[in-house]
């Protein structure tokens, strides 16, 4: 959020903004002091007080236990009943647990409350929300991966504890102990990862509030609790030992908006050990390294928990724990050779704290090298207790088996990996034509041009601007005539304005979120007052989809896309720039419960409408998310958010990006230029550089911003970053492989160190370099001032060759190798025993090269007896098709010792078996329009001519080899094959 804006309209609404909202300051006062510290969240202040007691105890132990004799344990499941002590005159209250033993080889351990399961409690302030803790977000997130391990059985029983063998031959065990309760996950019989091992499992159980006679200073405390940095005040810090705190139990106050929690304290806690795992990865979105830090001091550490509360954080600080835009509750723990992981399902606010320490059991001794666990601590306002663990143990399995449960990215349109132009705001038809023909007076390849709020009338989404976009539809075909697209953004908040059909039907028909006392919710956003659509309500995601039908939303056409902004949901005026916790959604579900999920449930609903928009139109939708939960990744890209033109920000980009990919959002980018402020000429041209090689490629600027489309810098500004987007265009087709793997597996579409070489540790904690894909590219974008060379980490003593030039990188494994940078550079290796594909035309957008000949280049291995390898997956980019099998997807293998090359299908499909339609016809044959063999055997030198056999024929190539020379690499180039890139053929050299 921003709120300076240079329209007219604009200031009035900040105005009358600022007048009616004692506690709204405008834009220059939002900081980190307008979002909560863990002291300033009532239960997390709590939750962190009971692990300081805990930690600090000589003898402490946790009081919950699990009844030995009520558990049953069946067709891999247990069932049974946590007892929670809750006083010295041995009371307890009863926690259903079920641990499920999942077919993949992943548990899942959930916890809930009798007495509100059977809603045997009461609300305060005449609440109608729902007396069950939240057990929807399972609904929300899950598609798949729940069948049970009907295999699982129980190894061991005795009086402490229950050992369970399940997972992939029966190699994983969870020792289930009893008293106090805890969970002991092995694999191959040693310890990964550990529930409850401190001994901080806390489920605040529901109790009716005992008025005490009123102490005036309490009181006070007690409605101000969190209302500023004052440390004296932190919960859990002011009660005498061994007394709770219940300062922050019945409501809260944050900035002038009080909580009424009319259930109190519900908080479910858990730490969670990883043992002899010193790196912890996932959590996002952060802006800090991939690895996250310690949270609780320590060299470097913060001095906070990682929050996941999704937020409006404009201006985000960098190097820090702080809450973002979106969550994604998935923990990864990696060490040399091992990954394991869990995944904290609870769509309330959260907080992690991390802490690492040597296993008290491995002292470091005679050359042994210390073993370092890591130790979380999960803190999650409400809802239940539902943790997945996964015992790996490779970073592919991890995110492989997250895929299974929360699905992968969805198969994008072809041209939303293209490059996207967009800032707020292009103001009228003459502007994004003008644009459009200047991108293309400087051959800068772009596909879409996009709108931001100030299209509409007067923030009144669905209607476009009649004066700026009198005729929006000669727009859409001036930009479809060369292929291109436009998205239009639409919000959560309706302006809450007579007159307009959009807000009378959302309040008709019932379809706003509605504040505690049940009235529709209003609140402040760009329109001023506004109503905020509940996603949660299949009704109201109906009447969403209907709204985006073409009738509907006059202006726009097949090329029109959609952009979800400010879905956290952004309240300018509520607490923390969001929604009051106490709202009700659908199922009188109360806001605190489902805060995380708004989002997704937005953009999915968009995602939907876009399915819908016509009759029998079977097109994949695009759809951009600020806000994210576990599961966008299958309606949704994501960008990070509002960032800043400054050198920081670049380079924080990289790990943010990284951290998207490896946990299940790969398809995510960061506003190149920076949103806030004007880069200077080199930032921009590196930051292009950098977001060619980032799954999503938008450029996008503030209102303020200077106006900074990149033809307008001189050179050498013009061709560098021409050049960059030009880079991206011709890798599209790598890059849209790279999509297919990650929607059929899950997989990243860049990959870290880790993700690629998992037994390396010195390359655990890279998170400034990448592997696109299965290309073999290893990218290390500049994101320095006046940088002019790049150290690249090399993971292996595979062969390394520059990109544009062929030069073998003298490279050690291990080792750091310095390459010459200047600002035209991007540093890109090629890794020997990868084949990719290109496309070398330059053209306008995608949609143009789509009939075009492909380029392959072949890295070849240090090792003349390794194969390279690679694939190329191509559909039609646009439809469903693929889903019938109306696609290409080669894979290539350079053989040196026989001397081939050649390609089959990926999969080993009989083209009998596929009908073909159309678009495969044609397109299986689009030609191979050249080969080019980068580090081709010395001993070609001489040959001129190979054989090409394809369908029952055999032809004669020229090949150019061109001999090694000042570092340069041999290579051979063999041009005009005459092969369908959809055929089977082979070349002999
Ligand atoms: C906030 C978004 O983060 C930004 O990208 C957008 O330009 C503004 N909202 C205006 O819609």
């Amino acid at each position: 959020m921003h709120l300076s804006g240079s329209l007219s309209s604009w200031t009035t609404c900040l105005s009358v903004l600022s007048a009616l909202s004692a506690t709204f300051a405008p834009a220059v006062a939002v900081k980190e002091h307008d979002f909560k510290k863990c002291h300033q969240s009532g239960f997390c202040a709590r939750n962190r007080a009971f692990a300081d007691h805990a930690l600090a105890a000589s003898s402490w132990e946790s009081p919950y236990n699990l009844l030995a004799d009520a558990g049953s344990f069946k067709d891999g499941q247990y069932h049974g009943v946590i007892l929670k002590t809750i006083n010295d005159a041995g009371e307890t209250v009863r926690l259903p647990i079920t641990i499920s033993f999942l077919e993949s080889g992943t548990a899942r351990v959930t916890v809930d409350e009798e007495k509100r399961q059977k809603g045997d409690i009461e609300l305060r302030h005449n609440s109608k929300a729902r007396k069950e803790r939240y057990n929807e977000a399972e609904k929300w997130v899950i598609v798949g991966g729940l069948a049970l391990d009907k295999q699982a059985k129980v190894e061991h029983e005795d009086k402490t504890q229950l050992a369970v063998k399940y997972g992939p031959s029966s190699r994983f065990e969870a020792v289930i102990r009893f008293s106090p309760f805890g969970i002991d996950f092995k694999r191959d019989g040693h310890s990964h990862v550990k529930l409850n091992e401190q001994g901080l499992l806390n489920v605040e159980h529901w109790r009716p509030k005992v008025e005490k006679p009123a102490e005036p200073d309490k009181e006070d405390e007690a409605a101000g609790a969190g209302n500023d940095d004052d440390e004296s005040k932190e919960a859990g810090k002011e009660q005498p030992p061994g007394k709770e705190d219940e300062s922050t139990w019945w409501d809260e106050s944050f900035g002038g908006n009080t909580d009424t929690k009319p259930r109190g304290p519900e908080s479910v806690a858990l730490d969670i050990s990883f043992v002899g795992y010193e790196h912890v990865f996932g959590i996002p979105s952060h802006a800090g390294p991939l690895a996250l830090k310690q949270t609780r001091g320590g060299d470097g550490g913060y001095q906070e928990p990682y929050r996941m509360y999704n937020a409006d954080v404009f201006e985000y600080i960098l190097d820090s724990p702080m809450t973002l835009y979106g969550s994604i509750p998935f923990m990864q723990a990696h060490r040399k050779g091992s990954s394991v992981g869990v995944f904290w399902l609870n769509a309330a606010e959260t907080w992690v704290d991390i802490t690492k320490a040597k296993d008290a059991k491995n002292p470091m001794a005679l050359g042994v090298k210390s073993n370092v666990s890591t130790r979380t601590h999960w803190m999650s306002e409400s809802g239940l207790l539902d943790v997945f663990v996964f015992l790996g143990p490779t970073p592919q399995d991890l995110t492989a088996r997250f895929a299974e449960l929360t699905g992968t990215t969805a198969m994008p349109q072809e041209f939303a990996i293209g490059y996207h132009q967009c800032r707020w705001n292009y103001i009228s038809e003459e502007d994004v034509k003008d644009v459009d023909r200047k991108m293309d007076k400087f051959k800068m390849p772009y596909d879409v041009i996009w709108l931001d709020i100030e299209y509409s009338d007067d923030k009144k989404y669905f209607l476009f601007d009649k004066h700026s976009f009198p005729n929006p539809l000669d727009m859409h075909k001036h930009l479809e005539s060369h292929g291109r697209k436009l998205v239009t953004i639409n919000d959560p908040h309706i302006k809450n304005v007579d007159g307009y059909p959009v807000a009378q039907e959302l309040r008709s028909k019932g379809l706003a979120v509605r504040n505690k006392d049940g009235n529709i919710f209003d609140g402040w956003c760009w329109p001023g007052s506004s109503n905020w659509i509940d996603g949660f309500s299949p009704a109201a995601r109906e009447w969403w989809a209907s709204l985006f039908r073409y009738d509907k939303f006059h202006g726009t056409a097949e090329n029109t896309f959609i952009w979800n902004d400010m879905n956290e949901p952004s309240v300018f005026n509520g607490p923390e720039t969001t929604m009051p916790k106490d709202n009700l959604h659908h199922g009188e579900w109360e806001h605190r419960d489902v805060h995380n999920l708004y989002g997704m449930t937005f953009h999915s609903a968009t995602y939907d409408a876009l399915r819908s928009r016509k009759p029998g139109e079977k097109r994949r939708p695009f759809v951009l998310t600020r806000a994210f939960f576990a599961g966008s990744q299958r309606a949704a890209a994501m960008w990070t958010g509002d960032n800043q033109a400054e050198w920081g920000h670049l380079a924080a980009s990289v790990p943010m990006v990284l951290s998207q990919g490896i946990s299940g959002f790969p398809f995510s980018g960061a506003d190149v230029g920076g949103f806030f402020g004007n880069p200077d000429k080199d930032l921009l041209a590196r930051w292009y550089q950098a977001g060619a090689f980032s799954p999503f490629f938008r450029a996008h600027a503030h209102i303020d911003a200077r106006r900074r489309e990149p033809y307008l810098h001189g050179e050498p500004y013009t061709t560098i970053i021409a050049a960059a987007l030009r880079l991206r265009y011709s890798l599209l087709p790598s890059w849209y492989t790279a999509f297919r793997h990650a929607h059929l597996d899950g997989s990243p579409i860049i990959k870290p160190m880790f993700y690629t070489h998992p037994s390396e540790e010195a390359g655990l904690t890279v998170d400034d370099q990448f592997f696109v894909g299965t290309t073999g590219l290893l990218v290390k974008p500049v994101v320095d001032k006046d940088k002019t060379s790049a150290d690249v980490w090399i993971p292996d003593g595979e062969a390394y060759y520059d990109y544009f030039t062929y030069d073998v990188i003298p490279t050690a494994p291990g080792k750091n190798v310095t390459l010459d940078a200047p600002l035209d550079k991007i540093p890109v290796l090629m890794r020997g025993g990868h084949v990719f594909a290109r496309r070398d035309v330059p053209r306008r957008s995608s949609a143009l090269m789509k009939w075009d000949d492909y380029t392959l280049v072949v890295a070849a291995s240090r090792d003349p007896k390794t194969p390279a390898e690679g694939d190329l997956y191509v559909d039609d980019g646009d439809s469903y098709d693929f889903e019938q099998g109306q696609y290409i997807h080669r894979r290539f293998v350079f053989d040196p010792a026989a001397k081939t090359l050649s390609s089959a299908d990926y999969e080993g499909r009989d083209p009998a078996a596929v009908q073909e339609g159309e678009w495969m016809k044609k397109m299986r044959a689009v030609g191979v329009a050249k080969v080019v063999i980068v580090g081709a055997p010395a001993e070609w030198a001489g040959k001129k001519t190979a054989t090409v056999e394809s369908e029952g024929k055999t032809w004669e190539v020229q090949v150019e080899f061109t001999p090694a020379a000042k570092g340069r690499a041999a290579f051979a180039v063999v041009k005009k094959l005459g092969v369908k890139i959809g055929a089977d053929w082979k070349v002999v050299f």
